[in-house]
């Protein structure tokens, strides 16, 4: 499949009030920090948001009547993950959910247990309802990311009711195996923790010979697990504020309910139609933005190496790319490749000084350039 026409060819996000683009305005800074795509969204998410912004009303909306059953059949048809539309709790964002979840199920002063490094509002989602934010290192081993174990099992305490997990993983890019998440869920059983399982990059597993698996369709652990997904990675849609929970445990729901009720605001019309579309018909563009990602992960995996000074690691899934920038021996790393015109994101932010992210969400020449001035930064200094 050719994909490199549409995707080589992103409009410019320059003056469309873009968090990402904005950052550096005025200034020759190659923005790869945030994670958002510069692409546009799938033609059929756009179809759809023409339609419904025809139709000029704006009012207070609830999930369109298909939606549900739309996503219960992506979920079958990705992961052969049978669930009942039922089981659904709708919310603005991921991030609202992990605030969510982390006041769900430990009360303040209580333990809220994941692994570093990670996405930042995990650390902070727990901190900012007084609950405690508990962490364990990731370890590395033969170039790969796993779980510690002897270190979880001496983390956890009698305070500890929560573990968030994030699956496929941002920063590392690790896809999860079976067996990994089966002894994720054998902990959470044994110390009776809830599984909060993010698994908003599911539809970006980048490696052909590996699979995402729900935690939740794991044996036995699925009244214990809550789901956090959405549309808006795969299809480049955060700006439009839609996400859900995945719950079969209807005690778990209805805390989860509870806890949002007054405070978590409802969903616009836009983002509803707009998951809508990507999650029936966006399937073929999805194939082609994983396979242009594919080609992308290839160049920074072949760049970075050459670059005294940095290591990183196989990107399974995501379009993220986790680079050690320890043995470059300078102070701040991403204040050093800002200067040479590339906005990273600081490892510090996900518990990991001396670490940086790289999105590599762009056209393909973008982010030659922007690692064309990471050498040439790295070279010269
Ligand atoms: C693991 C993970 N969870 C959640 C989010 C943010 O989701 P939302 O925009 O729905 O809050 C991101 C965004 O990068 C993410 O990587």
């Amino acid at each position: 499949m050719n994909t490199d026409f549409e995707f080589d060819h992103a409009p410019d996000r320059g003056d469309s009030a873009s968090s990402k683009w904005e950052k550096y305005a005025g200034r020759d800074v190659i923005p790869l920090w945030v994670a958002d795509m510069d692409f546009r969204t799938a033609p059929c998410v756009i179809d759809m948001l023409h339609e419904r912004i025809e139709h000029g009303v704006f009012g207070y909306t609830q999930p369109p009547h298909e939606l549900p059953t739309v996503v219960a059949a992506a979920l079958e048809r990705d992961f052969g993950w049978t669930i009942d539309p039922d089981w659904i709790v709708w919310m603005p964002s991921l991030v609202v959910g992990l605030s969510v979840v982390s006041r769900a199920f430990a009360a303040p002063g209580e333990e809220v247990l994941t692994a570093v490094p990670i996405y930042p509002p995990f650390l902070s989602a727990p901190r900012y309802g007084d609950r405690i934010t508990v962490t364990v290192p990731l370890r590395e081993e033969g170039g790969r990311w796993l779980w510690d174990f002897d270190a979880l099992e001496q983390a956890v305490s009698p305070k500890t009711r929560t573990l968030l997990l994030c699956s496929p993983h941002n920063p590392t890019g690790r896809v999860w195996s079976r067996d990994e998440l089966v002894q994720l869920a054998r902990f959470c059983e044994r110390y009776d923790l809830v599984l909060v399982s993010d698994e908003i990059h599911s539809g970006l597993v980048l490696d052909q010979d590996k699979q995402h698996i729900p935690a939740a369709t794991l044996d036995d652990i699925a009244t214990r697990t809550i789901t956090l997904l959405s549309a808006s990675k795969t299809f480049n849609l955060p700006g439009l504020g839609c996400a859900f929970a995945i719950v079969s445990n209807q005690q778990l729901r209805s805390k989860i309910q509870r806890t949002m009720r007054g405070i978590v605001h409802h969903i616009g019309a836009l983002g509803f139609f707009a998951t809508l579309a990507a999650f029936r018909d966006g399937q073929s563009w999805q194939l082609a933005l994983v396979d242009y990602l594919r080609g992308n992960r290839d160049l920074v995996e072949s760049e970075l190496p050459t670059m005294p000074g940095l290591k990183t690691w196989h990107v399974e899934a995501t379009y993220l790319a986790w680079i050690d920038a320890r043995e470059l021996s300078v102070d701040k790393p991403a204040a050093f490749f800002e200067k040479a015109g590339v906005g990273l994101y600081d490892g510090t932010l996900f518990g990991a000084p001396g670490f940086l992210r790289l999105n590599f969400a762009c056209p393909r020449k973008r982010l030659k350039d922007a690692l064309g001035r990471m050498l040439e930064a790295v070279l010269t200094r």
